[in-house]
């Protein structure tokens, strides 16, 4: 592939624009198409990207022809159908996660579309600048043996406001109605960042909470893991906590024998034997991962190498969220005695 890619791209909601600028960056693929039912939405980010075509229908973008593949950030209950349009049409996909809302739905679509076309999972989080840096030392054994790890986040997004609205569902109106919230939507990634650091693991204990009337889902959870490498990992979120930013970013600790690495915020440190400490800009972490993925997405589809978040791989990370799912049963009220 010598010509620059041709990008469609489905959905043009709120996480949309991140993805225009990471493609914005990347100089050797070129977004031709936008589509959202909304059609307003897709008119607006076109004018705002330099964006020639708008589409209300996919299957009217997909027909027109001249893409080579397709950035998908739609809803999750639409992914499966959106990537086997791609795949009837020999389009490439990147979709947003989760690939689909349970893990017997990903099983369904990787045996349907088989290898007829490349998919790819906008996991973005493990692209963090701060993860990479994490998984060089461990890679290079800075850390020795690993002997435990957990990671939180813990945020007030669903903490009302003076005017009574609530940021989490100002920003993502549509979690309100999912009864799969914190883990499917946000932990997710943590749960990817875990897999991507140290290797496959199990759930072995999950439990959740709902503190918000607002929501079906749940707004706290906690899952306990145990790697294949021996050790055990927490990975664990609250949106209902007083005092912390909106969009807090995590809280992580990871037990070495040589060294410990510390990441509160956006400040990462190696200590022990050596020591070390890493600040990064919050803003250049976030778009960041957005540039990143995008780029690792259209370098493997132009090469001919494999994806690092391929769907195989987020199926194996939808298992986890499947078994703290199942694991937890339904979410506990604080306050109100069981
Ligand atoms: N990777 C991340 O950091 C990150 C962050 C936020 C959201 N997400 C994921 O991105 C996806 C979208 O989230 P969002 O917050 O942007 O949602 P959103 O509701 O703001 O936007 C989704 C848009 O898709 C449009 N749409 C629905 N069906 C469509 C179809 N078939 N074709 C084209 N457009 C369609 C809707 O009209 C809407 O404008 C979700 O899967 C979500 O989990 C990922």
């Amino acid at each position: 592939m010598k010509n620059k890619l041709k990008i469609g791209v489905l959905g043009c909601g709120h996480i949309s624009g991140d993805h225009l600028l990471a493609w914005q960056r990347y100089a050797d693929a070129e977004v031709v198409a936008l589509c959202d039912p909304q059609i307003e939405r897709a008119r607006s980010k076109a004018v705002e990207f330099g964006i020639a075509q708008t589409f209300d229908d996919p299957s009217k973008m997909f027909e027109q022809g001249g893409l080579d593949a397709v950035d998908i950030i739609t809803p999750r209950q639409t992914h499966a159908a959106m990537i086997r349009l791609a795949a009837d049409h020999g389009l490439a996909a990147l979709c947003e996660k989760p690939l689909c809302p349970t893990h017997a739905e990903a099983m369904d679509l990787l045996r349907s579309v088989g290898d007829r076309v490349r998919v790819m999972v906008n996991e973005n989080w493990r692209y963090r600048a701060y993860f990479l840096k994490i998984h060089e030392w461990l890679k290079t054994g800075r850390l020795g043996t690993v002997t435990q790890a957990r990671i939180a986040l813990w945020r007030s997004n669903m903490l009302p406001d003076s005017d009574g609205s609530i940021p989490a569902l100002r920003r993502q109106p549509f979690v309100a109605k999912e009864e799969r919230l914190l883990i499917a939507e946000s932990l997710i990634h943590e749960l990817d960042t875990m897999r991507a650091l140290f290797g496959e693991m199990n759930v072995v204990a999950a439990r959740l909470g709902r503190n918000s009337d607002r929501i079906l889902g749940e707004d706290a959870a906690m899952i306990m893991l145990e790697a294949d490498a021996g050790h055990n990992v927490i990975v664990e979120g609250v949106m209902t906590a007083a005092g912390y930013p909106f969009r807090a970013p995590n809280r992580l600790e990871i037990a070495g024998t040589r060294c410990s690495v510390v990441l509160d915020g956006a400040v990462l440190r190696l200590m022990g034997a050596e020591h070390e400490e890493h600040v990064f800009d919050e803003d250049e972490v976030r778009q960041g991962c957005f540039d990143r993925a995008i780029a690792h997405f259209a370098d493997s589809l132009r090469d001919g190498t494999p994806f690092w978040t391929s769907a195989a791989d987020q199926a194996r990370t939808l298992r986890l969220v499947e078994d703290a799912y199942i694991m937890a049963g339904a979410p506990r009220r604080p306050g109100i005695a069981a």
